[in-house]
């Protein structure tokens, strides 16, 4: 037993060493499976994986990642058995003994076709990473990969390389000090690395948790069971994933928009189900508003006694307009409470948010009909109701759409409510990284900012929808203002062109 351990604390220790930066790592894979899978090596120096029965049975390799480090992986993978494929790169990573996973990119296998998978990662607080390539849909799919390659990035922070000249990154926060607060989404992982956060802190005084403060993140579905059975009508919380950012930003002075309470998305399933159990029938009406109160008191409680005056602004409904038909979309909160759910929602957050918190409403495709009108008779009736502050402009946008005559319009049509505004999740996709291309994305984010100043007295913030573009949610499109060495793009001195001298 004692010589098994010592080989295998060997082998970690050698697969940890065995491989330098962006080196391709071939060696040192096993099947991950109860047993049926198996990897064979064939002659081009690809790994095959066969005999698997479920979805995550695949090729995986331990990695020695340090918590707040980026990193980046890329690989190659082939099958031959169905026209199409669903690849998933992913990891699963042990904290005290329970796995948890992350997808960290996707990809359509063609049938006979080589297609990469690439994904920017910054490691969690984990004590191991197990690095796997999933299929989605394909339990049984046997298929090849090749060419792994790992790399640590190691982005300049602060400071931007043009040809042999080094000069410091302008501040996002200090220029645009006399128009609106600057802001930005970080999760959890990248609240890790504490030269990361500097250089945030550095550009942006204000910062959403990209997920930390969801539903899917803050309810304690176990806790709130056995709650329920008490009183059905209870919620219980918990704050450990976003802890690390709240700290980083009390310690820090930087404030924070809340991110979300209600939403059809990101909220587990139970919530909506007796018992919290989602194989009982669905709670009542007065049940799920019992438990919307008990949730938010608990959050605005928890946030104001430890970190008082920090949380400024909550989005307390996301995204409930249908795009297509510009009413109420389809949604258990819907259904369970009816018609005037968001009028609940906001009354409750009124109760228990701190005097001077910001209540807004926050939808993406704002710019598009019917769903702007939509957008606008709800944010009618919240203001008859005298509920809600502000709207929110998601402006998940591309280079194509929506024009930028559209946003012009978007926003006189909501600026003639009596709202506050923010952007609240800036974010521009294009088609490739080639500098003409970037030239293109700059001009479209300059042109966004000359219709955001004038909005200066009532627009409290904007915030892009992360800081580089690798780990955005849409990386595929290199929607930021810093690309993935942290260095600024064109389109971070495009918007500061729309300031006067
Ligand atoms: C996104 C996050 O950025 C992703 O990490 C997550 O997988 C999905 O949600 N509109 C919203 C945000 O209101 O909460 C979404 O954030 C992006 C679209």
């Amino acid at each position: 037993m004692k010589k098994f351990l010592l080989i295998l604390l060997c082998m970690a220790f050698l697969t940890s060493l065995s491989f330098a930066q962006g080196e391709t790592v071939m060696d040192y894979w096993y099947p991950r499976s109860m047993g049926s899978a198996s990897l064979t090596e064939y002659e081009d120096g690809s790994l095959g994986i066969q005999g698997r029965t479920m979805d995550w049975n695949s090729p995986g390799h331990d990695f020695d990642l340090i918590a707040g480090n980026q990193y980046s992986f890329k690989v190659e993978v082939f099958q031959d058995e169905q026209t199409e494929a669903q690849m998933i790169l992913s990891v699963a990573h042990t904290k005290d003994g329970t796995e948890s996973y992350e997808n960290l990119a996707f990809a359509k296998a063609k049938k006979g076709e080589w297609t990469t998978l690439e994904a920017g990662y910054v490691a969690g607080d984990f004590d191991r990473f197990v690095i796997y390539i999933e299929t989605l849909g394909a339990p049984t799919l046997a298929y090849q990969f090749r060419n792994f390659t790992f790399t640590g990035v190691e982005a300049v922070f602060g400071s931007a390389e043009t040809g042999s000249e080094t000069t410091e990154v302008p501040s996002l926060k200090e220029k645009f000090q006399d128009y609106f607060a600057f802001g930005t989404a970080v999760t959890q992982n990248e609240a890790y690395n504490r030269q990361r956060m500097d250089f945030y802190a550095s550009q942006f005084n204000i910062m959403t948790p990209g997920n930390e403060l969801k539903p899917d993140y803050v309810l304690d579905v176990s806790a709130s069971a056995k709650l329920a059975a008490e009183d059905e009508c209870q919620a219980a919380v918990h704050f450990d994933r976003v802890k690390p950012l709240l700290t980083y930003a009390w310690e820090h002075g930087i404030k924070i928009h809340g991110h979300v309470l209600v939403w059809h998305q990101q909220t587990p399933e139970a919530f909506f189900h007796e018992g919290y159990n989602i194989s009982k029938p669905l709670v009542t009406r007065e049940v799920l508003l019992g438990r919307l109160s008990s949730y938010t008191e608990k959050i605005m409680e928890y946030l104001e006694e430890n970190y008082p005056g920090m949380v400024v602004s909550w989005d307390v409904l996301n995204e409930a307009i249908d795009d297509q038909t510009g009413q109420l979309r389809d949604s258990k909160w819907l259904s369970i409470v009816g018609e005037d759910y968001p009028e609940r929602a906001y009354e409750i957050a009124r109760k228990y948010a701190p005097e001077g918190v910001q209540l807004y409403y926050n939808d993406y495709n704002t710019a598009y009909e019917p769903k702007q009108t939509g957008i606008v008779h709800l944010l009618e009736r919240l203001l008859a109701d005298g509920t809600v502050d502000g709207y929110g402009f998601q402006m998940h946008h591309d280079l194509s759409q929506p024009s930028v005559d559209q946003i012009r319009k978007s926003l006189e049509r909501i600026a003639a409510l009596p709202l506050k505004l923010r952007v609240s999740e800036l974010d521009l996709t294009i088609p490739d990284n080639q500098e003409a291309t970037l030239e293109k994305q700059a001009a479209k984010y300059k042109a966004i900012f000359e219709l955001l100043l004038p909005y200066r007295d009532r627009l409290e913030a904007v915030q892009v929808w992360g800081v580089t573009d690798d780990l955005s949610w849409r990386a595929w499109g290199y929607p930021l203002l810093f690309d993935h060495n942290a260095q600024p793009k064109p389109a971070f001195y495009a918007i500061l062109e729309t300031l006067p001298e």
